[in-house]
């Protein structure tokens, strides 16, 4: 009965997914994201060089393009859309960091608060060299403003159910591998610091009463509570409430990765508390997430500003 009940939950929201789309659905081709394949290569071909460092880190961004994009068909997939509407979620994801490379050349960083907003950055560099002027407006509209709102602290909620459910999905996508990325460094950091990626937040052993706060109340961590590195890893681990789709708790917690990040922070009984709470929250909310019950306005609060991958 009960997972009776989970099915047709599921198709309900498949239903409501389409019911956002059908007006407009995509008519991308395999043909327009292949073009933009090649754009892409290109443009990255024009930032590397010989210096190893810039070496690595266009590799850096170059990797997690490939997986984010994956991460957007994934969860397109689950979610029944169209052929022409999942290329279009590729295609948000193919393009969601093109600003990357600019701001590493200009500034050798990723940080945007000692640089630029490397989405804003991204938007206006898609903008200015009409990369995508094969698509038609619909599209172009919606993928640059998906790359424009990517990694901002909120969503403007009067902008169309389209370009507001593809920012959603990308955001999405980009956490997942964000969390790739981010277990994988803290795992060596203390062997081989990346500065273009590292913040300036101390590696000891405190965590922010505020930022304890935040998890306990259930909410996404305010940037402004940050005061060292630990807390910053319960900011990530704290995305679990703004996740929009059932599949990407569904890979989260697949790959486990609040048990990677909590390895990586102090064996105390507090982060014990924090790191069962959080995981209980995410079954919770994927459980939610597969019933269209958040009842929250998720994803239209913010990631912070993130090591962005
Ligand atoms: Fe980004």
């Amino acid at each position: 009965m009960q997972n009776q009940s989970r099915v047709s939950c599921a198709g309900f929201l498949v239903i409501a997914a389409s019911r956002i789309l059908r007006k407009d659905d995509s008519i991308m081709t395999f043909e327009q994201i292949q073009y933009l394949e090649k754009w892409f290569d290109q443009h990255v071909r024009g930032f590397d060089g010989e210096d190893p460092d810039v070496s690595e880190n266009i590799r850096l961004k170059v990797t997690h393009t490939v997986k984010v994009r994956e991460a957007c068909r994934r969860i397109a997939k689950s979610l029944r859309l169209g052929e022409g509407d999942r290329l279009l979620a590729e295609a948000c994801g193919l393009m969601h960091d093109v600003g990357r490379f600019e701001q590493y050349a200009r500034f050798k960083t990723f940080v945007d608060a000692k640089s630029v907003d490397h989405a804003e950055l991204g938007a206006s560099l898609l903008e200015k060299e009409s990369v995508l002027d094969s698509l038609r407006p619909g599209e172009r509209h919606v993928i640059i403003r998906a790359v424009r709102y990517h990694n901002r602290l909120s969503l403007f909620l009067n902008d169309s159910p389209r370009v507001l459910f593809f920012t959603k999905l990308l955001r999405d996508a980009d956490k997942i591998d964000i969390y790739r990325v981010v277990t994988d460094y803290y795992r060596t950091a203390h062997v081989r610091r990346n500065e273009a990626i590292q913040l300036d937040l101390p590696d000891t052993p405190e965590i922010s009463g505020q930022v304890i706060a935040d998890i306990h109340a259930k909410r996404l961590v305010k940037k402004a509570h940050l005061r060292t590195l630990n807390d910053f890893k319960l900011l990530q681990m704290a995305w679990v409430y703004g996740f929009n789709f059932a599949e990407t708790c569904r890979i989260v917690r697949g790959r486990g990765y609040l048990e990677k990040i909590r390895q990586t922070l102090p064996d105390t009984d507090e982060v014990e508390r924090l790191y069962q709470t959080l995981l209980s929250d995410l079954k919770a909310r994927c459980g939610r997430l597969e019933t269209g019950r958040t009842g929250d306005g998720s994803g239209t609060r913010g990631t912070g500003d993130t090591i962005r991958a």
